[in-house]
């Protein structure tokens, strides 16, 4: 076999994004757009991986920042997808085999594809080979252009195109495997003569045939896989296609979706067997769901580690957080990052944590804001109690020990700690620790004042008719 020599193209200018961002890092299933590609020649034995980058250079770099094994090149200007391949030579001087060259904007593309792009090619014995298929609405793609023997004679552009050459549905995918040796001799005779005055991979196919080097072609059934990314049109239309696999590889991994249309399931998110997600989820990042579990409808979870037999009620929000085995969270709660629900333990309406640890059993079930806050276990809190974790300068953190029973309407004025089986009385402000078993109150004595409103109401005597 000989060595296989990957280079990815992601330098363009993005205009038809009309962004700041480089289409490459724009986001397709929780993912850096170019990250689809990259995890897809991974599961390749690539002996290089080689990407040209140029537009936005930073933004991928650091997109890419979690990844090992690859070389950057960088094409400044960008003056084609030609120009573009041209930039990787020197990394390729003195080496042989085979180039793979791909789109990064071609993201749904599977691995076993190359594989068989690969094989055609040395089978053939070819220069070239162009992965290819035929689609019922080929607009903006180039077009694959066949000689009266059937033979690939050129690919013209979109905007190159004659009206005749319009009307042909078989397009190039982006996707070519190239024998290194002629490849660069021959890139140097591109020019610039077309439509938009960039030098074009694409007119290597004419080129090589004036030339005669063999290229050939291998022509897909689908489509689907060689999509590519031009447009935020283009990127929605990918992301439906993304979402309808990746929810089917769920349900048939025995994940429940209601209602799959509305689900929005990440590519690294996992889920357990007989967890019933309910319409209008969306499922983030690195979240990870146990089994059993049910989450209802509109809830959201970011970077969230959910264990088993959770219930996550109706339109919560979770971030970058835990919650423990048999924890019920919801409806309306909003778990802020670096909070941990604890095993068994109940968040309710309206209910905020933020780098709060609420421990196993205890219960938060109304209108309470918890910040830098650390519960223990089997404690209680009270309908509308506060932390008042910020002093307008520093945050303060409230440890509450287990057992504690904090009242409603109570506001604990950090630092302080509550101690283990100590009760807090409904409306207290607290303002200094309380002892373990104590029973802190800390609000305005009550008077009664007796017939006060009776003698009033005589003063006022009967009320008047309205005029
Ligand atoms: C290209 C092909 C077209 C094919 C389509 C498949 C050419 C001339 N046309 O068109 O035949 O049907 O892809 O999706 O190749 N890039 C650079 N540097 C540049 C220009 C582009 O690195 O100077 C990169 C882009 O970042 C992108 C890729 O090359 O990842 C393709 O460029 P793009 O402008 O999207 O080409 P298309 O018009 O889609
Ligand atoms: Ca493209």
């Amino acid at each position: 076999m000989s060595a296989l020599h990957v280079v990815i193209l992601a330098a363009g200018k993005s205009t038809r994004m009309k962004s700041a961002r480089p289409k490459v890092v724009h986001e397709l299933g929780g993912l850096p757009l170019i990250e689809h590609v990259l995890r897809t020649v991974d599961r390749l034995s690539a002996a290089s991986t080689t990407l040209v980058i140029g537009h936005g250079a930073d933004d991928v770099r650091a997109a890419l920042k979690g990844r090992s094994g690859l070389q950057f090149v960088v094409q400044s200007p960008q003056l084609g997808t030609g120009h573009a391949l041209r930039q990787a030579e020197p990394v390729l001087a003195g080496r042989s085999g085979t180039v793979l060259l791909l789109y990064a904007d071609v993201p749904l593309l599977e691995s076993n594809t190359l594989t068989r792009l690969v094989e055609a090619h040395h089978a053939a014995q070819a220069a070239a080979t162009v992965l290819t298929a035929s689609l019922d609405d080929p607009y903006g793609y180039g077009r694959i252009v066949r000689d009266a023997t059937g033979q690939l004679a050129r690919i013209v552009e979109e905007r190159d195109a004659s009206g005749d050459e319009r009307a042909i549905r078989e397009i190039n995918s982006g996707i070519y495997a190239f024998a290194l040796e002629p490849l660069f001799a021959a890139l140097g005779g591109l020019a610039t003569d077309n439509a938009q005055g960039e030098y074009y991979l694409t007119d290597f196919v004419a080129m090589y045939r004036r030339r005669g080097l063999r290229v050939e072609t291998l022509m897909l059934d689908s489509a689907d896989e060689l999509r590519g990314i031009n447009t935020r049109v283009d990127l929605a239309d990918v992301a439906r296609l993304m979402r309808t696999r990746r929810n089917r590889t769920l349900m048939l991994s025995g994940v429940t979706l209601e209602d799959p249309d509305t689900t929005f399931i990440d590519e690294d998110v996992t889920i357990g067997a007989d967890t019933i997600i309910g319409p209008g989820v969306e499922l983030q990042g690195r979240t990870a769901i146990g089994e059993r579990c049910r989450v209802r409808a509109g809830s959201r979870l970011t970077h969230a580690t959910v264990g088993d037999d959770v219930t996550i009620l109706d339109r919560c929000v979770i971030v970058e957080s835990t919650v423990a085995r048999g924890a019920v969270v919801g409806p309306y709660s909003h778990i802020r990052p670096q909070s941990v629900v604890g095993e068994g333990a109940h968040v309710g309406n309206f209910v905020e944590l933020k780098k709060t640890t609420l421990g196993p059993g205890s219960k938060a079930n109304h209108l309470a804001y918890l910040g830098d806050a650390t519960i223990g276990a089997k404690v209680n809190i009270g309908a509308g109690t506060i932390t008042c974790n910020y002093d307008g300068v520093s945050k303060h953190p409230t440890i509450i020990e287990d057992g504690v029973f904090i009242g409603s309407d109570s506001q604990l004025i950090a630092p302080v700690v509550i101690g283990k089986g100590s009760y807090v009385a409904a409306g207290s402000s607290i303002v200094k620790d309380v002892p373990a078993d104590a029973l802190a109150i800390a609000r305005g004595r009550q008077e009664n004042k007796l017939e006060w409103a009776a003698r009033l109401r005589e003063q006022q005597g009967p009320p008047k008719k309205r005029t």
